[in-house]
């Protein structure tokens, strides 16, 4: 029988889960079906609940629902209970599993894909939403030098400091005091880009070896994108890599298949 899954979100129209998932399951020959479904804003619950009751065996949870995704989990793995946001749930032995792939996509993409090392590397993370929220311990666990994180807002960049100094070198600061240093690897977690924005950066944060990645994605390449660019930045890329990644992971957890992810990544860019 063929076994169903689903992204759940608000707006869903524009994911590209259904087309990724679908990929992956004629890739590995798995018999299922995914779908995406519009949850009203306060009717998350029960619509996850309706797709269970019809036989639905994981779904993936997107903006804005992550936070609310965590409490309504019946557990946690380790990652989304630190990250405080679930994007992954199996429905297996009755209750509900919650889990997060987001940072372990990220991680797959930019050490396996982009083959740019994280180890022993300055990090400047941009933001201090759930997006941040959801990479910071991942990134640690690669050991980087330091974890810098910077919010317009700079108190929510302090909490996250806070909450996450126990596992590695993190330091909150604003945009236009950050450190007087360059960054290995600059990722823009914000959702600056939605509203084709970008945080006023001081000049001297890129070097042409920087990589400069954007969690975002768009047909045309981001403000951030563009502008790292400007700065003589070689080593771009956008958040498409990840998208692949952390739904290969949720897949992998499903299914208990890793997919291949190359094609599908080359494929989703070419559009
Ligand atoms: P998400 O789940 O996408 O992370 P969020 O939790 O609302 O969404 O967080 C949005 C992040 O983008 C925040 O870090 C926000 O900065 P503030 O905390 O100061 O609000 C950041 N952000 C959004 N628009 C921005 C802009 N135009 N310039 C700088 N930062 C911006």
């Amino acid at each position: 029988m063929t076994d169903r899954y689903a992204v759940v979100g608000n707006p869903i129209s524009h994911s590209k889960s259904p087309q990724i998932h679908m990929a992956f399951a004629r890739q590995t020959q798995q018999d299922i079906h995914y779908e995406a479904i519009l949850a009203p804003q306060n009717e998350f619950q029960s619509t996850v609940n309706t797709f269970r009751q019809q036989g639905g065996k994981g779904m993936n949870i997107t903006v804005p629902f992550k936070q609310e995704a965590c409490q309504i989990a019946a557990s946690l793995t380790e990652r989304a209970r630190i990250a405080g946001a679930v994007n992954t749930f199996k429905f297996a032995d009755g209750h509900i599993q919650g889990d997060n792939t987001d940072g372990a996509g990220l991680i797959r993409d930019i050490t396996i894909n982009l083959k740019i090392p994280v180890t022993g590397k300055r990090i400047l993370l941009m933001g201090a939403g759930g997006a941040a929220r959801g990479v910071i311990l991942p990134l640690l666990q690669q050991h980087p030098t330091r974890l810098v994180i910077a919010n317009r807002t700079p108190q929510k960049a302090q909490l996250l400091q806070q909450q996450f100094s126990e596992f590695g070198p993190v330091i909150a600061s604003g945009y236009m005091d950050l450190p007087g240093e360059c960054f290995d690897i600059i990722i823009n977690a914000t959702s600056a880009s939605l509203n084709n924005a970008l945080p006023e950066l001081p000049s001297k944060i890129f070097t042409t070896d920087t990589l400069a990645y954007d969690m975002m994605y768009s047909t045309e390449p981001t403000r951030f994108l563009n502008y790292a660019a400007q700065q003589g930045v070689r080593h771009l890329a956008d958040g498409i890599g990840m998208l692949v990644e952390q739904a290969a992971e949720s897949f992998y957890l499903w299914r208990g298949i890793r997919p291949d992810t190359r094609n599908i990544i080359t494929n989703l860019k070419k559009i």
